[in-house]
């Protein structure tokens, strides 16, 4: 039996009380049809027109483990854990992508003439638009993905920590991109089995941050 039928995957809500964020991986490797399929759910998320802002770089190699560690203040998590996700966001991406989600979109059925005439217009128009937001904007997709896995990963039995310690030309050399000075970074996910438990450090009550119709009115749950 393969490792994906024999883990009975955790639902949503107990995937999302049960991550946590994990700093010591063991070393134990992940099977190529496990992260086959973190793959296939990472890349399920959905962005702003379906247009995928994302590339995910599966970070595997030793070596490469090591330079991204040391791209990363030397964080210990990227060496242990098998593999590592770094999120890549290109600003760019409708330009590549467009012509393909347009054909899938008619191919599946999830969008008729009229719609792919519509996005053919309003997809350019609208990343014209952003102006120096395009790179904010394809991150917001990059972390949907990332959010995506790291829920995945949980629910299969995996555990994972984003990341934000990086430093960014750093990250981009290791994953041979610096030459391209529109990629972002958005996030960085080791993905491993947990060497040990953590905490879960709490959270802010509701009345800090969650309103009703106005910020400063609280929710009381
Ligand atoms: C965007 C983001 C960046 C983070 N960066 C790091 C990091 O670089 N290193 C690290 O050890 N933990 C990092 N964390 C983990 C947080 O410290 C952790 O999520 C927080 O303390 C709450 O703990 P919990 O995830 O177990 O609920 C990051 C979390 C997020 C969401």
């Amino acid at each position: 039996m393969s490792p994906i039928t024999q883990i009975q995957p955790l639902d949503v809500p107990s995937a999302i009380a049960k991550r946590r964020s994990i700093k010591t991986f063991k070393p134990d490797p992940i099977t190529p049809e496990l992260l086959k399929q973190l793959v296939e759910l990472t890349v399920a998320a959905p962005s702003s027109y379906n247009i995928q802002s994302w590339q995910i770089i599966l970070v595997q190699d030793e070596a490469q483990k090591a330079a991204l560690s040391a791209a990363s203040f030397n964080q210990q998590q990227i060496i242990q854990a098998p593999v590592t996700f770094v999120f890549a966001a290109d600003p760019n991406a409708s330009e590549e992508n467009l012509t393909p989600i347009i054909e899938q979109g008619l191919e599946t059925g999830a969008w008729n003439e009229g719609t792919v005439n519509y996005f053919k217009i309003a997809i350019p128009q609208f990343q014209a638009g952003l102006g120096d937001k395009r790179r904010e904007y394809a991150i917001k997709d990059a972390i949907i993905a990332a959010t995506h896995l790291v829920l995945a990963a949980e629910s299969l039995g995996l555990s994972t920590c984003f990341m934000n310690g990086w430093i960014e030309d750093k990250v981009k050399e290791v994953i041979d991109a610096g030459d391209n000075p529109n990629l972002a970074i958005a996030v960085v996910v080791p993905v491993g089995y947990a060497a040990e438990p953590r905490l879960n450090p709490g959270r802010l009550p509701f009345s800090s941050n969650v309103s009703v119709d106005r910020i400063g009115n609280p929710y009381q749950g």
